[in-house]
C-alpha cells in the first residue's frame, strides 16, 4: 500500500523507541532533572545555526506563544497567506489579534508579495510566511516590505526543515522561526514544536512564558506513543472496511490523537493548550532529528523522479524546480484533482490532500477564522486543483514508480499533445 500521511516518519527503530517509552511512563515528563529537552533544544540550535531555540508540544503553540511575547494583542493585525491549516489563524485569533490573508503566487503555493503589499493596513503588526510544502518564499521580496513598515517577521518553518533561499536556511529571515515535528511533517515525534530566534531578549520572554505552561497529561503523551504502533499494526489493513473502522475506534477511544481538536475546528483554543514539550516526545524527536540529513536527500531524489516522469503529461502542473525546496510533499496541480485522489485510493494508493480547502482541513466554517470567500483566488483555485505525491522514507522508488503509472494510466498519452 502506498501512503501520504500514515506515520510517514516511523522506521523501526523509532516504532522501538516508543514500544519501550510507553513502558517507561517515569522518564515520559521529567523536565527539570532529565537532559533531553534542554539536550534537543541545544541540538536544534546547532543544526540551524540559531542563537535560540524553546521547545513546545506542538508548532501551533510555540506561534501562539511566540506572538503572546511579541505583544501582540486585541486590534492588532497580523497577515498570513491563505492556503495554510487552521492552526496558525487560530494561533492569531488566541491572542485577540485578527488574521488577515494574502492570496498566493500565481505558481506556486507561497505568499504573493503584492498581495502581501495591499493587505497592510495602520493595524498590521506582523506577517508570518509559510514556506509552504518546504519551498522557501520568496524572502527578498516580504523582507523589504516588513523592513520598509517596520513590521515583526515570522517564518512558518512546518514544512521546510532542511529547506534554504539563496544559499541561507529558511527560519534565519525573520525575528524569529517555529517548526513542527507533527506526525507528517519533515521529522516527527507525534508532537512536538520549536521556536528559533537570534534575540536574546525575545528568547528570554519566550522562556518565561514556555516555564509557566502546563505538560501534556499522561494520557495525552500515551496516546502520542501508541501512534506509530497502531499505525504500524492498521497499515496492512489500511485499504480494507476493517483498517479504517480498527483507526476511527481507536481514534474515537483516544488510543491516538487527533491532529486537529474539535474546539480547534470552531476556531476556539482548547483549554489545554499552549503546553510544553513533554520528554518522550523530545526523545523521538532527537532520534529523528539525526537522520535529517537521509531524509532530506531522499526527499530530493524522489522530486526529481516524479518531475522528470511526469513532466510531458499537459493536464498537470508540476511544482517549480528548485533545489533549495525541503520536499516535504511534491504538489502536482490538475483541474482533475479530486478524481485522480479518488480513483488512486481505489487502487491502494493514498495520495495527499494538504490542501484541498483553502483552509485545511474539511469540515471547519471559514467565518470562525476570519476568512472571506473569495477573497484569494488564486489560494481557493490551487486547493481545488491540489495533489500531494508522497516523499517521506516510506516511498521506495519502486512504490514512486507506481504512482507515476498510475497518473500516466489516468492521462493517458493519446490526451498528451
Ligand atoms: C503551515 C503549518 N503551520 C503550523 C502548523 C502547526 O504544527 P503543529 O501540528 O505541530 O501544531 C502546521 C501543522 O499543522 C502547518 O501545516
Amino acid at each position: 500500500m502506498i501512503h501520504t500521511s500514515l506515520s510517514p516518519n516511523t522506521e523501526r527503530d523509532d516504532l522501538w523507541t516508543a514500544f519501550k517509552l510507553l513502558f517507561m511512563p517515569w522518564n515520559w515528563f521529567h523536565w527539570k532533572t532529565g537532559g533531553t529537552i534542554p539536550n534537543l533544544e541545544r541540538t536544534f540550535e546547532e543544526r540551524l545555526g540559531s542563537k535560540h531555540a524553546v521547545s513546545f508540544q506542538r508548532g501551533r503553540d510555540a506561534l501562539f506563544v511566540l506572538l503572546q511575547a511579541l505583544g501582540i494583542g486585541s486590534g492588532d493585525e497580523v497577515i498570513l497567506q491563505a492556503y495554510t491549516c487552521i492552526v496558525v489563524p487560530n494561533a492569531i485569533q488566541y491572542t485577540g489579534a485578527k488574521p488577515v490573508y494574502t492570496d498566493i503566487e500565481e505558481e506556486g503555493f507561497n505568499m504573493d508579495p503584492k498581495s502581501l503589499e495591499k493587505a497592510l493596513s495602520q493595524k498590521t503588526k506582523a506577517v508570518i510566511v509559510q514556506h509552504t510544502f518546504g519551498e522557501p518564499t520568496d524572502m527578498e521580496a516580504v523582507q523589504a516590505l516588513c523592513k520598509k513598515h517596520h513590521l515583526i517577521l515570522i517564518e512558518d518553518g512546518a514544512h521546510s526543515l532542511s529547506a534554504s533561499a539563496g544559499g541561507q536556511k529558511v527560519g534565519s529571515f525573520g525575528d524569529a522561526a517555529i517548526w513542527s515535528f507533527g506526525r507528517d511533517k519533515i521529522i516527527s515525534g507525534v508532537w512536538g514544536g520549536m521556536l528559533t530566534t537570534l534575540s536574546d531578549e525575545l528568547a528570554e520572554k519566550v522562556r518565561n512564558l514556555q516555564a509557566q505552561l502546563p505538560l501534556p497529561s499522561a494520557s495525552e503523551v500515551a496516546s502520542a506513543l501508541f501512534h506509530p504502533l497502531v499505525f504500524a499494526l492498521i497499515k496492512p489493513f489500511y485499504a480494507s472496511k476493517f483498517g479504517k473502522a480498527v483507526l476511527v475506534l481507536a481514534q474515537k477511544l483516544k488510543l491516538i490523537p487527533k491532529v486537529i481538536f474539535s474546539a480547534e475546528k470552531r476556531g476556539d483554543k482548547p483549554v489545554f493548550m499552549p503546553q510544553r514539550m513533554a520528554n518522550a516526545m523530545a526523545r523521538l524527536i532527537h532520534r529523528q532529528l539525526n537522520k535529517l540529513q537521509r531524509f532530506h536527500q531522499h526527499r530530493v531524489r524522489l522530486s526529481e523522479f516524479y518531475g522528470e516522469q511526469l513532466k510531458d503529461i499537459p493536464e498537470i502542473q508540476l511544482p517549480r524546480t528548485n533545489e533549495q525546496s525541503a520536499w516535504l510533499r511534491y504538489t502536482i496541480r490538475t483541474t482533475e484533482a479530486a478524481d485522480l485522489i479518488r480513483s488512486a485510493q481505489r487502487k491502494g494508493i493514498y495520495l495527499g490532500d494538504w490542501y484541498r480547502r483553502v483552509l485545511a482541513p474539511e469540515g471547519c466554517d471559514l467565518k470562525h477564522f476570519a476568512y472571506l470567500k473569495g477573497s484569494c483566488p488564486r489560494a481557493e483555485k490551487a486547493a481545488e486543483e491540489t495533489v500531494n505525491l508522497p516523499t517521506h522514507i516510506q516511498m521506495t522508488e519502486e512504490k514512486a514508480k507506481r504512482v507515476v503509472d498510475f497518473i500516466k494510466e489516468y492521462f493517458p498519452p493519446s490526451h498528451q499533445s
